[in-house]
């Protein structure tokens, strides 16, 4: 056989496409969404114009963008059967779990691979973004055992979230905050779980098996599920004079420390910059943080030890606590990553769509040939 390139575990550096959605620069600590600075989006945007820019490659103008943000307002309320569904879901179940089984129903409801359809597209974006965030909420007021809370028409979109899954309408700096953090979780190149998007869509099934793939990989702890377990880090190591011991420990126990390291950022995450600012702008609402200054020192600590391996923060490392500040529940913190991520995974789809080229990579063979079949009765 022979290979065009030598085989890397994990892909590491080999490009698996060619895209315009977004660039990172993992030396200088730059990322760009259609060449947009994530800065610049995150003071001057919304999620929602974001979503646009990310999945029709280029910002809307403010009638486009009414209009979007009016079409997913519509769209928003889930079909009562698959709230029926969601109810017989275990309330000990884990949320990752019920939005990838959720969100794979959605396509039972609506008519399958129309994908040179320009409309199916177009609705298909639209439903899958309205409905993502009903879906974590409506399930998280399942497994209390309430009825799930109808979107609040008169809220946008981040502020709607907050509604449904607190049943208190959120002040405007949490709704502004929250907001923000969509913004700064839309999109990141191909990364796990959107290579998976893409993988899905090269077969030509539909968006909702597209997303609930995709839904499945942001799940694990290396990569979505980091954020929950940043938490968990910072509560067992309850103080600051307990984080250079609980450093040693990871080092000696070669244990990776969550919310750390990066395969592209050798640098600090730049979203990790902007959402240590967003728990600070927090502090005014809701008072300093204990968590924050074990996190602060956690982070000087790491640097010391790992900042010569280039491991530094990820977007996982704060943005547990700005979600806890908003008051969301730990296990939570990787469906709203999902909430945001469907973006940039439905834009990686359409894209995928037009390479039209199903993902079909080749291995290298490590087994032996001509083996021979024993007979059960001599094994
Ligand atoms: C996200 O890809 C994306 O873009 C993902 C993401 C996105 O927006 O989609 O940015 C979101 O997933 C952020 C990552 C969240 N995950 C975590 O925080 C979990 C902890 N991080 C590590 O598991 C790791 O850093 C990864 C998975 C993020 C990256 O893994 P790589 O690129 O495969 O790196 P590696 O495991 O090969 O590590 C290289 C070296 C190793 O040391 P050596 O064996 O070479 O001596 O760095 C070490 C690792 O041991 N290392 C760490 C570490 N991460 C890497 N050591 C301690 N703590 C860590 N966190």
């Amino acid at each position: 056989t022979t290979f065009f390139c030598e085989y890397k575990p994990g892909l590491e550096g080999i490009p698996a496409a060619k895209s315009s959605i977004s660039h990172v620069d993992g030396q200088k600590g730059i990322l760009e969404y259609r060449g947009i600075n994530i800065e610049e989006l995150t003071k001057k945007g919304s999620f929602l114009e974001t979503a646009y820019l990310l999945i029709w490659d280029r910002l809307p103008t403010k009638e486009e963008l009414k209009q979007f943000e009016t079409n997913i307002l519509y769209h928003r309320r889930i079909k009562y059967r698959i709230r029926d569904m969601m109810k017989c879901f275990p309330e000990t179940g884990h949320p990752m779990d019920a939005l990838q089984t959720s969100a794979a129903a959605l396509g039972l409801f609506y008519s399958r691979r129309a994908l040179d359809d320009p409309e199916y597209i177009r609705k298909a974006v639209v439903r899958l973004l309205a409905k993502i965030p009903t879906m974590v909420a409506a399930f998280h007021q399942m497994r209390k055992g309430n009825d799930p809370i109808q979107p609040n028409d008169e809220l946008d979109y981040a502020a709607n979230f907050l509604y449904m899954l607190t049943e208190r309408k959120p002040d405007p700096l949490a709704a502004r905050i929250f907001d923000v953090c969509l913004t700064l979780h839309a999109e990141h190149t191909i990364n796990a779980s959107t290579f998976s998007a893409m993988v899905t869509a090269s077969t030509l099934t539909d968006p909702y098996a597209v997303i609930a793939s995709a839904v499945g990989t942001l799940a694990g702890p290396l990569h979505g599920g980091a954020n929950e377990e940043v938490l968990l880090m910072l509560e067992e190591i309850g103080s600051i004079e307990n984080v250079r011991p609980y450093v040693e420990k990871c080092i000696a126990n070669k244990q990776k420390i969550m919310g750390f390291g990066h395969r592209v950022y050798k640098v600090k995450d730049p979203r990790a910059t902007i959402l240590q600012d967003l728990v600070k702008q927090l502090f005014g609402e809701t008072g300093q943080d204990p968590y924050y200054d074990i996190a602060v020192e956690l982070e000087r600590v790491v640097e010391e030890n790992f900042g010569h391996k280039g491991i530094y923060p990820n977007v996982d490392f704060y943005s547990g606590l700005v979600y806890r500040k908003l008051g969301i529940p730990d296990d939570l913190f990787t469906p709203i990553f999902a909430i945001a991520r469907v973006a940039g995974w439905l834009a990686h789809w359409k894209e995928q769509l037009a390479v039209n080229r199903i993902f079909r990579p080749t291995q290298v063979y490590t087994g032996v040939h001509n083996a021979p079949y024993i007979p059960i009765e001599e094994r």
